[in-house]
C-alpha cells in the first residue's frame, strides 16, 4: 500500500509515529457527503475517534457537522470550523462545567442519558437565562453483535435511557422550562459489520415515534449514532467503508416525519483507514515457539490490541527477504499485555526494519498515553 517513496520517507522521521493520508480522508469524506446527500441526512463526526486538528479542518470543510463528548471536544470543535448551531454533545456524565461549556456557546443539541441530567440542563440553561435544546439518549435494547467492550445498545448497558421508559421521561422532560425537547437520539454500539442491527434500530426508532405521536408529539430530529465498521483484516480491499448501502437500508426501513432531520455520529468508518502507526523494529528474540519481535511503539501508542483484544493488519515496510517467518509482535513497555499481535507470519524481520500497523486512524492517536513516561508518537501527513 506505501510507495517506495512514502517508505523512504519514513526512514528518515522519528518513530514511532502516526501518518494520515489526507488524500483518503478526502475521498471518504465525499463518498460520505454523496451518500447522506441523497436522502438529505445530516453527520456529525464523532471528536473522540480522533480529534487531531489537521483532521479535524479537514472534516468541518465538508461541511458535517460535530458529536462531542467533553467540554473540550466541543471547545477543540468550535476551534477547527465546525459551527456551533452543528455540535452535538453526548456522554453518560456530563459535568456542570462542559454542560456549561455547551449552553455558552449555544451548541445544537444535549443528548440527555438520565432525567437527573435533563434538570441538571435545565437549572444550567435557567442561570444562563437560555432554553437548551435536548434529544433523549434511548437506549434500545439491541444487540450490535460487535466486540463486547464496545456494544453499547444492550439492556444492562449504562448508557441511554431505557426505551420502555419514554413515556415517562418526556412527561417530566415537558415540565422544564428551560430545556426544549428536539429529538431521540440511539447508538448501539462500534465495529458493527452486520447491517442488520441496523434495520432492527430503526424499527426501534419507528416504535418510539409512534409512541410520541399518541402522546401528540413530533419531534424534529432523530439521531441514530454511529457505529459503521471497517475492515481491519484486509484495508487496501475496502479503503472507503460502504456508506451507500448503509444509507439505502435506513432510507428502507425508517418512517421519517415530515421535514424531520435523520443524524448520524460516525467517527471510526470516517478516520480509520486513512491512519497507519509506524514503527521502528528494536529487537528480534527468538522463542521456542515463535520470535519476538520487539517494536519501539506499544501500548501507550496504539492501545487497541491490549485494551479490546483488536487485530491491526501489521506489514513490515523494509525487508526484502523472500523467507518468512512466525512473529509475536510486541512493544517495550513492562506489562505483558503490551502485545500488537501473535504467531503471525512476516517476512523475516531484522533490528532497524519499519513495522506498519494499518487502520490505525481512529481511537489510535487520541487514546495514547504517557505510561512509563514515554513520549507521545509523532504525527505526519501526506501532504502539507
Ligand atoms: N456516538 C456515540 C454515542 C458513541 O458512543 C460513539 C462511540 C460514536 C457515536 C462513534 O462510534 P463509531 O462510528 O466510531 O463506531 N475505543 C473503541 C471504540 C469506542 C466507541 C465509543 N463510542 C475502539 O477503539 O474500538
Amino acid at each position: 500500500m506505501f510507495d517506495r517513496d512514502s517508505i523512504k520517507r519514513f526512514e528518515t522521521l522519528d518513530t514511532p509515529f502516526y501518518y494520515y493520508d489526507i488524500q483518503l480522508l478526502r475521498k471518504t469524506l465525499t463518498q460520505l457527503k454523496a451518500a447522506v446527500d441523497k436522502y438529505g441526512y445530516k453527520v456529525h463526526y464523532a471528536l473522540k475517534a480522533n480529534a487531531n486538528t489537521r483532521i479535524l479542518k479537514e472534516i468541518s470543510s465538508f461541511g458535517f457537522g460535530a458529536d462531542c463528548v467533553s467540554g473540550n471536544e466541543v471547545t477543540r470543535a468550535l476551534e477547527c470550523g465546525f459551527p456551533a448551531s452543528k455540535i452535538v454533545f453526548a456522554g453518560v456524565g456530563k459535568s456542570d462545567k462542559e454542560i456549561e461549556t455547551g449552553i455558552k456557546n449555544n451548541i445544537f443539541c444535549f443528548n440527555v442519558e438520565s432525567l437527573q441530567e435533563l434538570e441538571v440542563i435545565n437549572k444550567i440553561a435557567g442561570t444562563e437565562g437560555k432554553l437548551a435544546n435536548v434529544a433523549l439518549r434511548l437506549n434500545p435494547g439491541i444487540d450490535a453483535h460487535t466486540n463486547k467492550c464496545i456494544n453499547t445498545g444492550l439492556a444492562d448497558s449504562k448508557f441511554g435511557i431505557d426505551f420502555n421508559k419514554l413515556e415517562e421521561t418526556v412527561t417530566a422532560a415537558q415540565k422544564l422550562n428551560n430545556i426544549k425537547l428536539i429529538g431521540l437520539h440511539f447508538h448501539i454500539g462500534s465495529q458493527i459489520l452486520d447491517k442488520e442491527p441496523y434495520r432492527l434500530l430503526c424499527q426501534r426508532s419507528n416504535e418510539m415515534q409512534d409512541k410520541l405521536s399518541l402522546m401528540g408529539l413530533d419531534l424534529p430530529e432523530i439521531n441514530l449514532g454511529g457505529g459503521l465498521g471497517v475492515n481491519y483484516d484486509d484495508p487496501d480491499s475496502e479503503p472507503i467503508p460502504d456508506f451507500e448501502s448503509l444509507m439505502d437500508i435506513i432510507h428502507a426501513n425508517l418512517h421519517v416525519r415530515e421535514k424531520q432531520n435523520v443524524h448520524f455520529e460516525f467517527g471510526r468508518a470516517i478516520v480509520a483507514q486513512c491512519g497507519t502507526m509506524v514503527a521502528k523494529t528494536l529487537y528480534i528474540k527468538p522463542a521456542t515457539q515463535t520470535n519476538f519481535a520487539i517494536v519501539d511503539a506499544g501500548f501507550t501508542d496504539l492501545i487497541r490490541p491490549a485494551l479490546y483484544g483488536a487485530r491491526h493488519k501489521i506489514e513490515n515496510l523494509s525487508s526484502h527477504y523472500a523467507q518468512h517467518d512466525k512473529y509475536d509482535v510486541v512493544g517495550p513497555i513492562c506489562e505483558s499485555t503490551d502485545v500488537f499481535d501473535t504467531g503471525i507470519t512476516l517476512p523475516k524481520t531484522v533490528r532497524g526494519d519499519l513495522i506498519a500497523f494499518r487502520t490505525a486512524g481512529a481511537y489510535g492517536e487520541i487514546m495514547a498515553s504517557r505510561y512509563n513516561l514515554r513520549n507521545l508518537p509523532s504525527v505526519y501527513y501526506s501532504e502539507n
